[in-house]
């Protein structure tokens, strides 16, 4: 019997101490610390497959190395396609992370059953080849070349690869696999650790692309990704609300492309469908003219979106007027209705506000300010705010409109859904080609010029 050797491990960072600790030194978590177990001949027999598998590398001229760059992997997804940077770079590692139930296994099941005439290798431990199959009927594609496997031993399914010779591998999920070079249980940092570096390993030596499904729990059993995102290449983040029909992908890291892509999708009866057109699911149909309602045009990481903002005010009668805001920072809300009540003469002191921005979407962007400062003076005066009217500029602490990034990319997009006049900040006004748009541009510097301008 081996000798055995006790560590303990966060959870959290991956950091590990001879002793159990209560708040890790490296990372301030508390109680992360788990237990785990490795003897000397394991990490003998891991040193060895390390020195064996890696060879002699000889430093190369930075100019002799090729390239070869176009020979990404097209997945068929225009919007994966978006978020990877324009496909799949041959031998890369990427880990999508999401909540359980929001669609991971769904996402990569369909885009190995799109992908015709490109092998493709789905590794499960989650679930059966028949739970798997049922999920492929239910997305509806017949493909020959996808494969199936369940097995959640590394040193397994590069045998199976090996043989195989696929052009893409999926793992689902990579908690679920093991090792024999580690002894703690799968899903532990140590597991997760040593799995992903073999499976870079692999997918470096044989030029085969791997994604890898993570979960992320709060529970401290299942260590979240987060270690992993030094390893891989490529981090994807597919989030939503799992009572709205829709997902988003984004890019947390990308060795490979730019990481401010967003890509979007519903899920439907059938799998996911890309969404190509976000601007307009994002704008309720209106059929009369309502007070309170206003239209941004937001930049989601690159990606313009115009989205509907609301406003309700009303007078309060109870002594502390109620202050709420839905997807937007109530802090900020206050700020804007202090500005309004200072610069603009408006009696906020006395009415309840609520906020909501649609979709479910949660905004960052300060170029929302001006369509919620309109939407809340449409919403006080009971005046509607043409529909055709988009917005897009901060606002100061002196009731002063800011100049945003992109403006150019804003106005287009609000010209290409049709509006017909878009209310911009005086400083962001230069220098923009107003012939390259047919919606008019209102250029203001300060809170009041709005007020006298909408109405
Ligand atoms: P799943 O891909 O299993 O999620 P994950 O792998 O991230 O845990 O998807 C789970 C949800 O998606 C499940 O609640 C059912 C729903 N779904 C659909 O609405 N339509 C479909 O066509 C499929 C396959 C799943
Ligand atoms: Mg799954």
């Amino acid at each position: 019997m081996a000798k055995q050797r006790t560590v303990y491990v966060c959870q959290n960072c991956g950091a590990n101490s001879p002793k159990w600790v209560g708040k890790c030194p490296a990372c301030g978590e508390w109680n992360t610390y788990v237990e785990e177990h490795t003897s000397k001949e394991v990490e003998k027999a891991k040193e060895k497959s390390y020195a064996a598998r890696t060879g002699v590398a000889v430093p190369v001229p930075i100019g002799e190395v090729t390239e070869e760059e176009g020979m990404r992997l097209d997945t068929g997804d225009a919007e994966l396609n978006r978020v990877t940077g324009g496909g799949i770079v041959p031998g890369s590692l990427i880990l999508l992370g999401g909540d359980p139930g929001i669609g991971k296994s769904t996402l990569l099941l369909q885009v190995a059953l799109k992908l015709k005439k490109t092998k493709v290798l789905y590794v499960s431990g989650e679930e059966s080849d028949r739970q798997i199959r049922l999920r492929a009927s239910r997305i509806g594609i017949e493909n020959e070349e996808c494969f199936l496997l369940t097995e959640t031993n590394t040193q397994a399914v590069f045998k199976q690869a090996e043989i195989l010779q696929p052009s893409l591998m999926v793992i689902d999920s990579i908690q679920t696999l093991h090792t024999v070079y580690v002894e703690s249980p799968p899903g532990s940092v140590s597991q997760l650790r040593e799995c992903t570096a073999e499976l870079q390993r692999f997918a470096k030596e044989k030029d085969i692309p791997i994604v890898l499904i993570g979960h992320i729990t709060k529970d401290g059993m299942i260590a979240g990704p987060k270690v992993l995102e030094h390893i891989v290449d490529v981090v994807l983040q597919f989030e939503g609300d799992r009572n709205y029909t829709y997902r988003m992908l984004r890019t947390i890291k990308n060795r490979f492309g730019s990481t401010s892509e967003l890509g979007i999708y519903e899920m439907q009866g059938s799998g996911l469908r890309a969404v190509t057109n976000p601007s307009e699911i994002l704008l309720t149909q209106r059929e009369e003219e309502l007070s309170g309602i206003t239209v941004a045009s937001m930049l989601e990481g690159i990606r313009p979106l115009m989205i509907e903002t609301q406003a309700l005010v009303t007078p309060a009668f109870y002594g502390t007027p109620q202050r709420s805001a839905t997807g937007f920072d109530g802090k900020r809300l206050n700020m804007l209705l202090a500005v309004l009540e200072k610069r603009s003469g408006f009696r906020f002191g006395t009415k309840d506000v609520f906020l909501n921005i649609a979709g479910g979407l949660r905004v960052e962007d300060p170029a929302i300010d001006l369509a919620i400062v309109a939407a809340l003076i449409s919403s006080y005066e009971d005046k509607p705010v043409s529909s055709k009217i988009a917005f897009a500029a901060e606002v100061g602490l002196s009731g002063e409109v800011r100049a945003v990034s992109r403006i150019e990319q804003r106005i287009a997009e609000a010209d290409k859904l049709g509006f017909s006049t878009m209310f911009i900040s005086k400083f962001n006004s230069k220098g923009i080609d107003e012939s390259k748009f047919q919606l008019q541009l209102i250029p203001i510097s300060k809170v009041q010029q709005l007020v006298e301008g909408l109405f």
